[in-house]
């Protein structure tokens, strides 16, 4: 019997990649196994969302035959399908979305990768229960018609999710999903994310909330100047050394029941 292999989600091959004039990456490399949830930490600048942007096709690498950004095993991509595979949530789509749009239009906007839905896109109602199905999932159905402009910061945040699920994706790429949550709000995001995980789906989570990285979470990648300080297991990478020399600052780490939480060590 053969055995089944894991297939690669991200292989990042010695790339190196600007953000405007501020070359972030130089001969970067990062590979993620499908099924391999990864948090990712690093101080402000380090990189991380540009690693993001590289990721979701934002920004691409400065052109090198040694170098590669393979998603599910293949360079090259049409963007259209990669969105159904890969959801992404960054905040630059929160700022963008058009105060106007209705709770339901902002979850079928994702089917067509669009801000917001045009007047020639045609929904069936197949869409329409899927984005029926998300909402109640999400526990935002009573929302759907809303403006967006009018909800709250942890609303949108799940609408935006929701956008994401309607493709029912492999893989999601969150940068900071939970800043601005109260800590009922964000908690419960991450519920929702834990049972994502638990459903098979592979999440990348970049934060600063290091108690809200969840069980299900077990690789940590630790990023300072576009540079990879520490990657591995959470327990060994969470330590009071490293993270007090990742922001150069004096922390204690304390951990209890899976989860993480930081203090100061002065
Ligand atoms: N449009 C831009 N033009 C020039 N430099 C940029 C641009 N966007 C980002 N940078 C620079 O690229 C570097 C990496 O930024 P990035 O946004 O990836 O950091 P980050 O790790 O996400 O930080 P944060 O925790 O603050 O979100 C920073 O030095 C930043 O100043
Ligand atoms: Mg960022």
């Amino acid at each position: 019997m053969s055995q089944h292999r894991k297939e690669e989600f991200i292989d990042i091959h010695h790339v190196t990649a600007y953000c405007g004039t501020t070359c972030v990456f130089r001969e970067f490399s990062l590979a993620v196994d499908e099924g391999c949830s990864t948090a990712i930490l690093g101080p402000n600048g380090a990189g991380k969302s540009t690693l993001m942007k590289l990721l979701s096709r934002d920004i691409y690498p400065v052109a090198d035959p040694e170098s590669h950004v393979r998603i599910f095993g293949m360079e090259r991509w049409n963007v259209w399908d990669l969105r159904t595979r890969l959801g992404i949530v960054s905040h630059d789509l929160q700022h963008d979305y058009l105060p106007g749009a209705r709770g339901i239009n902002v979850i079928l906007s994702g089917i067509y990768a669009s801000i917001d839905i045009w007047q020639n896109q045609q929904y069936s109602p197949d869409d329409m229960q899927k984005a029926e199905e998300v909402m109640e999932r999400l526990g935002i159905g009573s929302l759907k018609n809303r403006p967006f402009g009018t909800m709250s910061t942890g609303q949108q945040r799940r609408f935006l999710l929701g956008r994401t699920l309607i493709h029912d994706p492999e893989a999601l790429l969150l940068d900071e999903p939970t800043t601005g949550l109260d800590l009922k709000a964000a908690f419960q995001y991450i519920e929702t994310l834990r049972m994502l995980m638990r459903s098979g789906k592979t999440v990348i989570l970049v934060t600063h909330h290091i108690h809200e990285i969840p069980p299900e979470i077990e690789r940590v990648v630790l990023l300072k100047e576009g540079r990879i300080v520490s990657d591995g297991n959470k327990s060994d990478v969470l330590t009071s050394s490293t993270l007090s020399s990742l922001f150069d600052y004096p922390l204690q780490v304390v951990s209890v029941n899976g989860y993480y939480q930081v203090l100061p060590s002065v």
